[in-house]
């Protein structure tokens, strides 16, 4: 796919399937994650695999957290906690590695940390497959943090859900009017 395609036309995708991308065209996405912009080289990101067994096991970890943030949690709650990394055949855990920088603020290093978010779900849909960045309630959960063995500077920028397209969407077609102008001085 040409690249302005891509950068034009991409769509999230809620409902994906199996199979999960294959190791080629997850070594592709990452390495388009590699590319984000990175004031200071500073590399301020690492990603998580999940696959398989292991979506299984991240449920159970959601569920356990839900659980522990409400003792009342009603059942179909925690269900559907259980279910939810099951809505893709991978998932990318995208963390921040933020660290204080003489020149670098931390908004800057998360800033990028979410451009290889970007690049993740940019490279999916290149290559065909499906993305959706999703966060929620889990993101900054610490039971969720301690399951993940993310350190203290470290924070989830997001989880990418990858898998197969199913239902095709198209980009809506913004007006730029609405969102540019030009600054003259
Ligand atoms: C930081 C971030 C977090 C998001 N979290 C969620 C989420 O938890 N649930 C969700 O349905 N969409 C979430 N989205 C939005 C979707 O990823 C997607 O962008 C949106 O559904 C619009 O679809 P589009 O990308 O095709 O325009 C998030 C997007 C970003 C950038």
């Amino acid at each position: 796919m040409d690249a302005l395609d891509a950068l034009i036309n991409r769509t999230s995708c809620p409902r994906l399937e199996g199979p999960a991308p294959t190791p080629e065209q997850l070594d592709l996405m990452l390495r388009a994650a590699l590319r984000a912009p990175d004031h200071g080289a500073l590399r301020p990101w690492r990603f998580i695999i999940t696959e398989g067994e292991g979506l299984v096991r991240m449920g159970e970890l959601f569920a356990r957290a839900a659980l522990k943030a409400d003792p009342e949690l009603p059942q179909a709650r925690h269900d559907k906690c259980l279910q939810m990394p099951l809505r893709a055949p991978m998932i990318i855990t995208v963390v921040a590695v933020t660290r204080e920088h003489p020149k670098v603020p931390l908004d800057e290093q998360l800033i990028s940390a979410g451009c290889a978010a970007h690049a993740i779900t940019q490279a999916a849909f290149a290559q065909g497959l499906g993305a959706m960045w999703r966060t929620g309630e889990m993101t900054h959960n610490s039971h969720v943090r301690s399951g993940l063995e993310l350190a203290e500077h470290e924070q989830v920028v997001g989880f990418i859900y990858l898998g197969q397209r199913c239902r095709e969407r198209e980009a809506p077609m913004l007006d730029l009017a609405e969102f540019v102008t030009r600054w003259e001085g």
